[in-house]
């Protein structure tokens, strides 16, 4: 696992933006792992830009999702929209190529990542407890695609995209810690003060209490930080 502390998330969006792109140039059929969450907005909006400046196709490139909520109502709030509209409808990115985890038969969504040959790279972000996709504190480090309930902390920091703490929805389907593991190349991205503390955790000891923390374990993580995010390590 490997720290790169950057002054802010423009240089992060710039950096994390040419490693994807230059994956798509050298395999034009790779598989991303994609996150949503407030993160890795600037990156997928450096990647738009470029792709067009640079006429980069992502007409072959595949996607699976981290994570999808359960029960939403609103359409607009699920992630599947949240990508759609940040970063496929900008793109050539055949929507047939994207994935999100299913409902129900939730094995299926890691036998399909397998089939497909594996995530190339997968995009994260981190939650201020350490979660990676939706996967809590006291998730065990090799779980498979589940459900998760979300935590009090989680669905209070999701609250800003809905009109009422209400609508948050309780509970999501993630890609499981032992699902992520097996991603051939990962990119962890954390910005801001309020991640200090789950940065911290995750160079700190291996621990279920901090999900993160398994990432020491990965033989390829990079893990982009700002100077806030990064502030807590010595
Ligand atoms: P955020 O969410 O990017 O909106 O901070 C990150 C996460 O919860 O994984």
């Amino acid at each position: 696992m490997k720290l790169i502390v950057r002054k802010n998330d423009e240089q992060i969006a710039d950096e994390v933006s040419d490693l994807v792109l230059s994956l798509v140039k050298k395999n034009p059929s790779c598989i991303l792992g994609l996150a949503t969450g407030s993160t890795p907005i600037p990156t997928y909006k450096d990647i738009i830009r470029k792709a067009k400046e640079e006429k980069i196709s992502f007409k072959d490139v595949r996607s699976f999702n981290l994570d999808e909520y359960l029960n939403n109502k609103d359409f607009t709030q699920s992630y599947r929209y949240f990508m759609n509209s940040n970063l496929f409808d900008h793109i050539d990115m055949d929507k047939d190529n994207t994935h999100f985890p299913p409902e129900s038969d939730f094995a299926h969504y890691d036998d399909e990542i397998e089939k497909a040959g594996g995530v190339d790279l997968q995009i994260l972000g981190i939650g201020r407890d350490g979660h990676i996709g939706f996967n809590e504190p006291g998730t065990a480090f090799d779980s498979k695609t589940h459900v998760a309930a979300l935590k009090e902390t989680t669905i209070k920091d999701n609250s800003r995209f809905f009109k009422d703490i209400s609508l948050v929805p309780t509970s999501a389907v993630t890609m499981g810690l032992g699902t992520i593991m097996k991603s051939k190349k990962i990119i962890l991205i954390a910005t801001g003060k309020n991640k200090a503390e789950a940065i911290k955790a995750t160079f700190g000891k291996i621990s279920i209490d901090c999900p993160a923390s398994i990432l020491q374990n990965h033989p390829d993580t990079l893990i982009y930080c700002d100077e806030e995010a990064a502030s807590l390590l010595k």
